[in-house]
């Protein structure tokens, strides 16, 4: 997965805000933390929320991937889904480790959020988690655009067995944006305005 994956139904409009949107306050938040399945459109919206913040933007998995120097994929393959999820959870301890005065958006893969230590991790450290979510139809949709691996997609009937095993963890976010038929730039507002950055 290299850099923000871009969701083709959430088309980074031309004339979205500019600088002058970027809210003047932090409110003292030391990072946004967005959680939800495959396809709701984290990577995306993280970068665009970064670039309307001024935050450095972090996607978990990237930091995975380059510290194994294998990618998603080769790292189930080789090694299996247990030992990805210690990667992904030594990785999520490191970077809350190494926040500090100045915030961060970041975005976790879809498995994250829904393992209990990691969710433990993030409300422990107090962090602002955002429920990115979406109808499962239109998840799967858009995964199938992306060229992206994702070891755990399967076909419809799978993924909606995960997507609706893991819901309930995600509903222990800190908010909720329900991301369907929206493009990035809606949604990145709408995280400010649920932030109370705006
Ligand atoms: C996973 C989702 C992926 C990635 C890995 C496992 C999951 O991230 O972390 O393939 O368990 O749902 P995205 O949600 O960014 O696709």
């Amino acid at each position: 997965m290299d850099g923000p994956r871009d969701l083709p139904y959430m088309s980074n409009r031309p004339g979205g805000p500019s600088d002058s949107s970027k809210p003047a306050s932090v409110s003292g938040l030391r990072a946004v933390v967005l959680v939800g399945f495959m396809g709701a459109g984290k990577s995306s919206v993280g970068t665009a929320l970064g670039r309307r913040l001024g935050w450095p933007f972090e996607d978990l998995d990237e930091r995975i991937q380059a510290g194994e120097r294998r990618s998603i994929e080769e790292i189930f393959r080789q090694s299996g889904e247990a030992a990805f999820r210690r990667l992904e959870h030594v990785a999520l301890a490191s970077l809350i480790a190494e926040l500090g005065a100045s915030p961060r958006v970041v975005a976790v893969g879809g498995g994250a959020f829904a393992q209990a230590n990691n969710a433990r991790l993030l409300e422990g450290a107090g962090l602002s988690t955002i429920f990115l979510d979406a109808p499962v139809e239109e998840l799967f949709r858009r995964c199938r655009r992306q060229q992206v691996d994702r070891p755990l997609r399967g076909d419809l009937a799978e993924f909606r067995r995960l997507y609706e095993m893991r819901r309930p963890c995600y509903l222990k976010a800190r908010s909720y944006i329900d991301t369907a038929g929206k493009d990035v730039e809606r949604v990145a507002a709408e995280v400010i305005e649920s932030l109370g950055l705006r």
